[in-house]
């Protein structure tokens, strides 16, 4: 067998083992690149004979077309290879359902819907929001809102205290929103109508308690605000949050060292069934404290007793959601369950308004 033989043998065994289009390359360069095994036997040529170049360079000629010819077609053959193997790795199967899209798959936590709820509300009886901060001076949360220094109120609130400043003083987690009364009062003139939702801190915890909860307060002030008007609003609240035609209401005297008279209110319900009904039964749900606002807590925010009067409320926002919504246990509301959510949560695109339905 000739040398020719010999190495077109060996070149079509590479050619045939090339698995990629790498592989083939490297063939070609190897055989018919500058240094390649056919191009060195062409350099050849030139030292030859006339007689032999003519039979051997044929026969070299021959070889390298018959190689050039046989690498070109398994290039085509692998690319083709590629190109198959990629379109039935990245099929896309159009069948499939579409993802929702964020928008949709998102859930409100039931405070927040609570909150939007209540603003909802208010908003459109004409009270604006006041925010105030978390962590309190003592005279704003207890000082300011008539809790005499030493007085057994205070320790009623389970307060969270902050190390003491470089002034000795300990600042607190507020134990409620009332200190929001205080500072509205210091930055705005009657008339004020008011609500404040916001984090509230105590230190208890239990199935109804957490050591961080919410309340709304509320607030009105001007010459003439009165308990007929604050039992009017309270009215309208209730309905319009339980969503139903009516509410019967108790008043029940009560003690609170920034409101004179105090009163804490109860809302008739049916807890008979599986899920508690308002507005009928024989039973009573207490789900607020209010009262006038004391002359004190005026005088603290600035303003002149004589001249102005007002009532304020307050209440808890995770109980008044766990009894619409029917959570029997607070403290899921602050495990960052996404199961939990997926339940009790609320559409993004459902914003609760007066018109269209609060929790629909
Ligand atoms: N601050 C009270 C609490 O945390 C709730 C409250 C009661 C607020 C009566 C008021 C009010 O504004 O008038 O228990």
């Amino acid at each position: 067998m000739s040398d020719l033989d010999q190495l077109k043998i060996s070149l079509s065994a590479e050619i045939a083992g090339a698995a990629d289009e790498a592989a083939i390359e490297a063939v070609r360069v190897n055989a018919l690149g500058k240094k390649g095994s056919i191009s060195e036997l062409l350099k050849t040529l030139g030292a030859m004979s006339p007689e032999e170049r003519q039979t051997r360079g044929a026969a070299i000629n021959q070889l390298k077309n018959a190689v050039t010819e046989a690498i070109a077609a398994r290039k085509t053959a692998l690319k083709d290879q590629a190109i198959n193997a990629r379109l039935a790795r990245e099929t896309v199967d159009v069948t499939l359902p579409v993802r929702a899209s964020p928008a949709e798959r998102g859930r409100i936590h039931p405070i927040t819907q609570i909150i939007d709820e209540i603003t909802a509300i208010f908003g459109d009886m004409g009270f604006s929001i006041a925010e105030g901060p978390d962590i309190e001076t003592d005279y704003y949360n207890f000082t300011a809102l008539n809790f005499p220094v030493g007085h057994p109120a205070r320790e009623m609130h389970d307060t969270f205290f902050l190390p003491p400043d470089a002034n000795g003083e300990r600042k607190v987690l507020r134990t409620h929103t009332s200190p929001v009364q205080i500072r509205t009062m210091e930055g705005q003139q009657p008339p004020i109508r008011i609500i404040i939702p916001g984090k509230t801190y105590r230190q208890d915890s239990d199935a109804t308690h957490s050591p961080m909860f919410h309340q709304v307060e509320g607030l009105v002030i001007d010459k003439s605000a009165n308990v007929a008007n604050m039992r009017w609003v309270l009215e309208e609240f209730c309905k319009a949050f339980f969503e139903v035609p009516s509410v019967n209401m108790r008043f029940r005297p009560s003690f609170f060292p920034f409101t004179e008279p105090s009163v804490e209110v109860d809302i008739q319900c049916d807890r008979s069934g599986d899920v508690i009904r308002f507005g009928e039964g024989s039973d009573w749900m207490e789900i607020l404290g209010c009262g006038m606002v004391h002359p004190n807590v005026l005088r603290a925010g600035g303003l002149d007793p004589d001249v102005y009067q007002g009532f304020a409320w307050g209440m808890g926002l995770d109980r008044i959601a766990m009894l619409k919504y029917g959570m029997p246990d607070l403290r899921d509301f602050f495990n960052a369950d996404i199961r939990w959510m997926n339940h009790y949560g609320f559409r993004p695109l459902d914003l609760p308004t007066l018109f269209g339905g609060l929790s629909a």
